[in-house]
């Protein structure tokens, strides 16, 4: 008797040591994660965003939507962004940015819009990216 209720304590408490060390991994993992990255698969339109923004806007926008020194961070920008506004904003030549309008259509601007919005994940990492430097 003496000796089972010991086990049953030990099991319990072990199950409580496995939650809680999945809790706290759960927990770093979220963490870890950076700021846009996505977990699981991008969608068909997604995917095809991102294949355009590596064709045409990542060498001012940061390769894989990273933003560095010379980039202008599309991601953060379109955070707060509605589709309309993005694809907009994409047609109109401001400063160093070139108007797209006679270059992408709006569906293929909504495809970028779409992969910016998601953010990259992983499983896009084989879609060729340019960079500028
Ligand atoms: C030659 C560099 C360059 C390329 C290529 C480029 N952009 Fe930009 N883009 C910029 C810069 C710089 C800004 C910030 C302009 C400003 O507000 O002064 C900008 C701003 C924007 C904005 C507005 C963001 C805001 O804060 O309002 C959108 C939307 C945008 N770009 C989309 C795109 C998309 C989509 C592509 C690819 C199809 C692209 N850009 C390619 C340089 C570029």
């Amino acid at each position: 008797m003496k000796i089972s209720i010991k086990t049953s304590i030990y099991e319990i408490s072990l199950g409580l040591t496995r939650a809680l060390c999945a809790t706290v991994m759960a927990v770093i993992s979220v963490q870890s994660t950076p700021l846009h990255a996505q977990q699981g698969k991008a969608s068909p339109r997604e995917r095809a965003g991102a294949v355009l923004y590596g064709k045409h806007c990542s060498t001012c926008h940061g390769v894989r939507l990273i933003k560095d020194d010379a980039a202008h961070d599309l991601a953060a920008a379109a955070k707060d962004m509605s589709e309309e506004r993005f694809i907009a904003g994409a047609k109109t030549a401001r400063g160093a940015m070139p108007s797209y309008a006679s270059l992408l259509n709006d569906t293929q601007l909504a495809d970028v819009y779409a992969y910016v919005k998601r953010g990259h994940s992983s499983d896009l990492d084989d879609v060729p990216m340019e960079s500028n430097h």
